[in-house]
């Protein structure tokens, strides 16, 4: 079950934190994934992280707000392997601060980075998928779109746009069988909670709000992930996903 053998996967913000697990789990299932990110040194470490465990991947560095050199990557993919089965958008950034003192420009950055980027490769991808009748869209939405939180206006903003998305492509796409749901993650300890992560009352209050009492921990994630791109999850279209340790369940 849940064998992803001869799938190609594009995974974007694949260099670290949940991209990186996710793109991990991926090519343990099987996958040939291509890893996704700004940072070219580090994409040809993991890159070959994998590749010397006999596992199959490659790079592809580009900044996803440069919608163009996104186009080009899938382009270039269809050229070399004919198609693209998988795509996970995660590439995702957040900015924290009051709505009084957010600059337009800073809100901008994150929609475009964690909403237009994703519409913009969903549209890039689809005639790939639709050519071959089969297609897995996995997009990295967060809790944070279901309880909001103070200071990261932009960010719920464009999570909740992402949920949103899912849900009207999953039911655009369904007649060619490509499914398209979205993965909320709750806390995880990753480079873009750095400051919460070190701040000791935020930790305790995560581990008492959280009904797992912890952080997540980011190879918790990559196993939803595989069961969303695997052939098994064919009826499973439109859902938000969360994996969150219950915190969106509890009061
Ligand atoms: N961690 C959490 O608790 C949490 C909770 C809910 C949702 N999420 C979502 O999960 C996703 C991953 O988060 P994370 O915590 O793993 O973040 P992270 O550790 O900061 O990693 C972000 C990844 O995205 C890449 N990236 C950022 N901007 C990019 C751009 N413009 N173009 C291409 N790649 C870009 C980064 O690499 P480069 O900097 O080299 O480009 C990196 O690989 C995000 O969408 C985030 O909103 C995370």
């Amino acid at each position: 079950m849940f064998d992803l053998a001869k799938k190609i996967a594009l995974i974007t913000g694949a260099s670290r934190g949940l991209g990186w697990s996710m793109a991990q789990s991926l090519a343990k299932a099987g996958a040939h994934v291509v890893l996704n990110a700004r940072d070219e040194k580090l994409l040809s470490e993991r890159v070959k992280t994998l590749t010397d465990q006999g596992l199959s991947a490659q790079a592809a560095a580009f900044d996803v707000t440069h919608f163009e050199a996104a186009q080009a990557c899938i382009k270039d993919l269809k050229k070399q392997w004919g198609k693209i089965d998988i795509l996970i958008a995660n590439a995702g950034i957040n900015h924290r601060q009051a709505i009084q003192d957010f600059e337009l420009e800073n809100f901008e950055k994150v929609i475009n980075t964690n909403f237009k980027a994703i519409w913009v490769l969903c549209k890039a991808v689809t005639p790939l998928m639709v050519e071959k009748k089969n297609g897995r869209i996995i997009l990295i939405g967060s809790m944070s779109a279901i309880n909001a939180r103070p200071s990261i206006s932009a960010y719920v903003a464009s999570k909740g746009a992402v949920h949103a998305l899912c849900k009207q492509l999953a039911v655009e796409l369904a007649p060619n069988q490509i499914t398209v749901n979205c993965i909320a993650p709750g806390f995880f300890a990753t480079e873009m909670n750095t400051a919460l992560v070190e701040d000791p009352q935020f930790t305790k209050w995560v581990q008492e709000r959280t009904p797992v009492g912890r952080w997540g921990r980011v190879e918790e994630i990559g196993p939803a992930a595989v069961f969303l791109a695997s052939d098994e999850a064919s009826f499973v279209t439109g859902l938000i996903m969360t994996v969150d340790g219950g915190f969106t369940s509890a009061m």
